[in-house]
């Protein structure tokens, strides 16, 4: 099984704000993404990338990931935030607005010139890349790869197709489903897209919920009040870690050994079950 990190939340934070981004070293957020792209005026993009750099370099941020998402390299800051990031202790570096597989080979061959460790995050968030994700998911199978995470960027999705969303995100359910599905299939993680209104924990709630029984990671947010809501969410509960225990213990019986199907509780268990139960346990202690 691939190493598993718990990225149930990841918290943005405008690299313009000071204050933010210190006080993300106290948060319970799985990943702090720092951000050089749109919550930065372009007044202050120069400004904000020193801070985000000052703010990684002092450290102390635990077991946190942090990730920098940087300008498009399209415009004039996203060579240089490209190669601050990737000379930072950061652990990825978050690519806007991908909408094709060479945008991912082109930020790969520029980290592996400066030998930079990161690995390579990416917003879907334009119709071409929800058009082209499987393409650029497919990057993640060859050589010298670094893409780890498919990030959802539902408002610009929203912004580009003038679609508009009810409160089961009926619109946005193909994006979320084939990002999702394409993700999967090459292994990445995939973050569901923001819920805005931050004062509605209800509606938080619902829309989290809704983002992992469509088979999200974790869910990207914008708030500090949204961290333990999304955690909880993307935990697997008691009774889940409870249920994953038997079927393992299920299957280690001596008369259940070589089987591939076996019945619990009036109900087929079958040897994948074990599997996703065993995911389910690591996932958890990994978040202990
Ligand atoms: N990360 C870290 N800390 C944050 C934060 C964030 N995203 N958002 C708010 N905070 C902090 C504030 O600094 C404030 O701290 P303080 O009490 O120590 O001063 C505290 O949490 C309460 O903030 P609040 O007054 O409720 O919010 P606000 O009105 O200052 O800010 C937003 C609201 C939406 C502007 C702000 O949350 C934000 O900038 N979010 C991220 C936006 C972003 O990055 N978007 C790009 C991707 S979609
Ligand atoms: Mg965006």
């Amino acid at each position: 099984m691939k190493d598993i990190r718990p990225r149930r939340s990841a918290l943005y934070m405008p690299g313009s704000n000071v204050r933010a981004l210190e006080k993300a070293k106290g948060l319970a957020a799985d990943v702090i993404i720092m951000d050089l792209e749109d919550a930065v005026a372009p007044g202050v993009k120069t400004a904000a990338r020193d801070q985000v750099v000052a703010a990684i370099s002092s450290g102390g941020f635990g077991r946190k990931e942090v990730v920098v998402r940087i300008n498009g390299l399209d415009t004039p800051w996203g060579a240089d935030d490209l190669a601050a990031a990737a000379a930072s202790k950061a652990s990825a570096v978050l690519i806007p607005k991908v909408s094709s597989a060479d945008m991912i080979a082109g930020v790969s061959r520029v980290l592996d010139g400066l030998a930079s460790p990161q690995k390579v995050w990416a917003m879907i968030e334009t119709p071409l890349g929800v058009l082209n994700v499987r393409e650029i998911a497919a990057t993640a199978g060859q050589n010298s790869s670094r893409l780890d995470c498919f990030i959802i960027g539902t408002n610009d999705l929203l912004k580009e197709t003038r679609a508009e969303l009810d409160g089961n995100r009926t619109a946005a359910l193909y994006w979320l489903s084939a990002i999702m599905t394409a993700g999967k299939a090459y292994g990445l993680d995939v973050l569901d897209g923001v819920y805005n209104d931050f004062k509605d924990a209800g509606g938080l709630l619902h829309e989290s919920r809704q983002g992992r029984q469509l088979g999200m990671d974790g869910k990207t947010i914008i708030h500090p009040d949204q961290i333990s809501i999304v955690n909880d969410v993307f935990r697997p509960s008691a009774d889940e870690i409870t249920a994953a225990e038997s079927i393992i213990a299920a299957f280690e019986l001596p008369e259940n050994k070589g089987r591939g199907a076996i019945t619990m509780n009036g109900r087929m268990v079958e040897l994948l079950h074990a599997e996703m139960a065993h995911r389910t346990v690591a996932l958890a202690k990994a978040i202990a």
